[in-house]
């Protein structure tokens, strides 16, 4: 009788995932059949008209177009979807005039809704130094749950672009330089923006951008050409993108730039044949803003017809903006220019995810939870985790054990504006997000520290970055000085040649410190990493704050009071000089690498070849301690796991969390590979005097990477295994990988 349970067990879980694979089949070929049958129906015009999108009141986040009148437009189904539609109302007016349409085929809304709607969370880059995946997924169903009540049905999140290079100003909004990295959280935050599926309203699509390799604009330069090789396309810039597919994504973006001398929007090996072919992607890809048009500016078209032709068979769905598609599509598919079967597919493509959305079946179904925008007031629940996920993304840089501040503390001068400013915590991208709801770190400190005497001085404008008349400072016991970039400094169109800090602010520290003689504590503000060598020495503490958002004052006093120990880690390499950049960790050897001892290697002889701080880095107010790797033994087959251990012990006098890194290398391979590779992280938290095992496990697989024919192979031969805490403190073994 013991051994039948288990048996019928399994047959009943056999039959009902069965009978939900069949369910979810059926589902899908239901939609199939019923996109169909609408294609059927529609004029070429009205197929057009889906393939075509218009940005809200000309709300621009690019150039200015056109002053159509949308409304008419929609009407005569000459419009699939309108971006930057930011109240109910409005999108229920345009989705009613849809509505007026011949066959009635629903709008869909989309719009930058990166890093949260109406609660602002930390920018990206800022959540992805705090290595918490959940924590990310967490950000995004919020992002989502708010975008949805606006009547919002996707969002053009997230940023899968990998950034080396942090002159260039959108590095804020990805994940930082590691492709390994990128591709967890690029997952994370589908998953967090469409959920398990659209039947859950509060759920929107996604979108993969910029595809692709829109970060390795030449010097950083937004906009500019990416001249990269086959090989690093395929080992940097593009796993996000497929990871971002392994999660379903709805959406892609085509980027602005020349990819290797096609236009990304106009590169049919990169959509057709890599994303629709091989990597057989079911969803559309949106044009970024404009860029179809801005093909005649890259010089492959003529004119706009040219563009709409040479962007439409390369597998560009939808024409952002540019009105390149309704204007010529038409007449190229009846000239024989562009065939029919282009346009089907493209729109059978948009009207799927139309029908996945409910749209079909309720084009209003998004409209009906206004009563949640009623309450002017950031959602409590939101808040608390926009509170957890500033602290947790803080980088502490520095500490010559002045932090945490304790209690006792009576007298703490708090220097610079961007204490008081709201706007600024917010960054850029801040979608229905407002400085009214923001907690400024001035406001932050005072609620944590209620018996401290708080005195805010300006000490510095920061409109001219000219200092101001400081007050006679000894009397205080504690200094904090914040400075940084404003919220305008950083994001789309912001690249700078210079990332360092304003050298007036930087002499500010200095000062402060030469003049009180006092700790002085420096928070950092910022999209990007900063160059801040001037100043360091007179920091005795240094916190890179990034864009926190909403709750930034609260979350940095959590930090600078103990109430949460800082745990956050560099994502992205901050360099010593700006003419560092591009620089990164898993840079590759070279045949001389970098030595201090011989000049005749790979370095600078005006500058230091090591970053101010690497990927990877960052204190907290304990101790760990991270033991040598050990592996049980020193050969593994292709078919078995490699499995590696390591002691970490808390060795100060506080709890803390430590993200223990694990990283690789090939030592000898067929094609160049980097110095080193992250290929695991784990977090583990610890009470003073505690130590715990953790344990690493690996597959051939992940030990891979692209050969010259970008195929993804594991090669055999020795490889080493770092742990540590930093990409630059590090404890290795070794290993051989046998055929
Ligand atoms: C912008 C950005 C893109 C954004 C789009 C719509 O220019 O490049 O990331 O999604 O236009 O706002």
């Amino acid at each position: 009788m013991q051994s039948v349970i288990p048996r019928l067990t399994f047959l009943v879980f056999i039959f009902f995932t069965k009978a939900l694979l069949i369910q979810s089949q059926t589902i899908h070929n239901n939609i199939s059949y019923q996109v169909d049958s609408i294609i059927r129906l529609m004029t070429l015009e009205e197929k057009i008209g889906q393939m075509n999108q218009y940005s809200n009141d000309r709300k621009n986040t690019g150039p200015v177009i056109n002053n159509l009148n949308h409304l008419e437009e929609i009407r005569k189904g000459r419009v699939g979807s309108m971006l930057n539609v930011t109240s109910v109302s409005r999108a229920k007016q345009y989705q009613e005039e849809a509505m007026k349409s011949r066959l009635r085929i629903p709008l869909i809304f989309g719009m930058d809704v990166v890093h949260g709607m109406k609660t602002t969370f930390p920018i990206p880059l800022a959540e992805a130094s705090s290595f918490d995946l959940e924590l990310m997924t967490k950000t995004a169903e919020v992002a989502a749950a708010e975008a949805s009540a606006h009547g919002l049905h996707w969002t053009f999140a997230p940023m899968v672009d990998i950034s080396r290079d942090a002159r260039w100003g959108r590095v804020m909004e990805g994940a930082g330089e590691d492709t390994w990295y990128g591709c967890l959280v690029a997952k994370a935050r589908v998953k967090g923006f469409q959920g398990k599926d659209y039947t859950d309203k509060r759920t929107i699509l996604a979108c993969a951008k910029h595809f692709a390799a829109y970060g390795a604009a030449i010097a950083g330069k937004d906009y500019a050409e990416a001249d990269i090789s086959e090989n690093t396309l395929h080992q940097v810039y593009l796993p996000p993108f497929r990871a971002a597919i392994e999660a379903k994504v709805a959406t892609f973006m085509s980027g602005f730039n020349d990819l290797n001398g096609i236009p990304a929007t106009a590169h049919r090996p990169l959509m057709r044949d890599l994303l629709k072919g091989k990597w057989d992607f079911d969803g559309f890809v949106v044009s970024d803003w404009e860029s179809v048009g801005e093909l005649q500016n890259h010089r492959v078209a003529q004119n706009a017809k040219d563009a709409a032709k040479l962007a439409s068979l390369a597998g560009c769905d939808m024409d952002m903006c540019s009105s390149s598609y309704i204007s010529n599509l038409e007449h190229l598919v009846n000239t024989g220019d562009v065939d029919i079967s282009i346009i089907d597919d493209a729109v059978k493509r948009i009207l799927t995810k139309k029908f996945e959305l409910g749209l079909f079946k309720d084009p209003f179904c998004y409209n009906n939870r206004e009563a949640e925008l009623k309450n002017e007031k950031i959602n409590n629940r939101y808040r608390t985790l926009a509170r957890e996920a500033g602290a947790k993304s803080i980088v502490l840089l520095k500490n010559n054990s002045v932090l945490p501040i304790s209690d006792k503390v009576k007298n703490i001068a708090l220097i610079g504006p961007l204490n008081t400013s709201k706007w600024d915590m917010l960054g850029n991208w801040v979608g229905m997000g407002k400085a009214e709801y923001v907690i400024p770190i001035l406001d932050g400190l005072k609620a944590s520290l209620p018996k401290s005497n708080i005195t805010y001085i300006e000490g510095y404008d920061h409109k001219t970055n000219t200092t101001k008349e400081l007050p006679y400072l000894s009397e205080f016991d504690i200094i904090i000085v914040t400075i940084g970039e404003k919220a305008t400094e950083s994001g789309e169109a912001k690249s700078k040649v210079d990332i360092s800090i304003d050298q007036n602010q930087q002499s500010l520290v200095k000062k402060l410190k030469e003049d009180s003689g006092k700790p002085v504590i420096v928070l950092i503000t910022g999209g990007r990493p900063l160059v801040f060598s001037a100043m360091e020495p007179y920091a005795d503490a240094i916190l890179m704050t990034w864009w926190l958002g909403v709750e930034a004052g609260n979350s940095i006093s959590d930090v600078l009071t103990g109430q949460y120990n800082p745990s956050a880690k560099l994502p992205i390499t901050f360099p010593k000089h700006s003419g560092q950049c591009p620089i990164y960790y898993n840079h590759k050897s070279t045949g001389r690498p970098w030595s201090a001892d011989n000049q005749y290697t790979s370095r600078y002889i005006d500058e230091d070849v090591r970053p101010a701080y690497a990927f990877g880095y960052g204190l907290s107010y304990t101790t760990f301690e991270i033991t040598t790797p050990v592996m049980s033994k020193k050969q593994y087959g292709y078919n078995e796991n490699i499995r590696i251990k390591t002691l970490v012990k808390n060795t100060g006098k506080y709890k803390g969390k430590e993200t223990v890194q694990l990283y690789l290398q090939d030592v000898v391979s067929s094609v160049t590979r980097p110095v080193i590779e992250l290929c695991g992280f784990q977090q583990i938290e610890l009470k003073p005097g505690e130590e715990k095992q953790i344990e690493f496990v690996l597959t051939n697989k992940d030990l891979g990477s692209f050969n010259l024919k970008n195929e993804l192979i594991t090669e055999p031969g020795i490889f080493k295994l770092f742990v540590g805490n930093s990409s630059d403190n590090l404890k290795q073994t070794e290993f051989e990988l046998i055929e």
